[in-house]
């Protein structure tokens, strides 16, 4: 079943909330497991905020993170591995060695982008040991359209990355869902835009 990776390279680009939102997104599909792999352990720690707690399972193991990785993927419908701020930390390198997928968010604006260069590298070794390894690059915290597509065409033209069409905006609603120990999916109404551009993502990594 697909293991998807959420890699960066460094903090505050949204790996974390990327992991959360995109996790219980599949899980409306089908079962899902989140392994927090970050020794900061953010994740977990959002799971712990008892009161609306969606469900969602999270997994923190940041020692073992290949042998886990292989032995979660086994088990559940779809996982996903949100990776500390280092594309050179043995947890990432363990994540990317046994994922389908690499999902890398990145700010927008060319200085976040041309920062990715080293993810790049760090890639192409795991293809080494993992040839089927995706990788894609999210745009997070989005506010204009044509901002999308000029760094989509520096991504592909500089550093031969895909960028993926669904980019995830800038919304108050990721930082209060979190706040409440909730998620998009967890906020009604309220949730409703970002849901919509979370299932756009989702549909384009691991298909309909
Ligand atoms: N699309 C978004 N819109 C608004 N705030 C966001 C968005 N994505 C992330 N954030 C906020 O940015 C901060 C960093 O995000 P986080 O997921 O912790 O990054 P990372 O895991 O890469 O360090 C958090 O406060 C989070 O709530
Ligand atoms: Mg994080």
């Amino acid at each position: 079943m697909p293991a998807i990776a959420v890699v960066g390279s460094k903090g505050g680009v949204g790996k974390t909330t990327l992991a959360l939102n995109f996790a219980a997104g599949l899980g409306q599909r089908g079962e899902v497991h989140l392994l927090d792999a970050d020794p900061q352990r953010s994740a977990f720690q959002w799971s712990l905020i008892d009161d609306g707690r969606e469900g969602l399972p999270v997994m923190a193991e940041s020692d073992h993170v290949g042998e886990t990785v292989r032995a979660l993927r086994r088990e559940h419908d779809h996982l996903v591995v949100d990776c500390p701020p280092a594309v050179n930390a043995p947890q990432t390198l363990e994540a990317l060695a046994h994922a389908d997928v690499a999902v890398v968010p990145v700010l927008p604006s060319p200085m976040d982008l041309w920062a990715t260069v080293h993810i790049v590298e760090t890639l192409a070794e795991a293809r080494k040991e993992n040839p089927r390894l995706r990788a894609l690059l999210v745009i997070n915290q989005l506010e204009s359209r044509t901002v999308l597509s000029r760094l989509a065409r520096m991504a592909v033209e500089e550093l031969e990355l895909e960028v993926a069409q669904s980019a995830i905006r800038r919304r108050a609603i990721y930082r209060n869902s979190a706040l409440e120990g909730r998620t998009i999916y967890g906020m009604g109404k309220r949730g409703e835009a970002a849901v919509q551009e979370m299932n756009a993502l989702i549909e384009e990594v691991i298909g309909p």
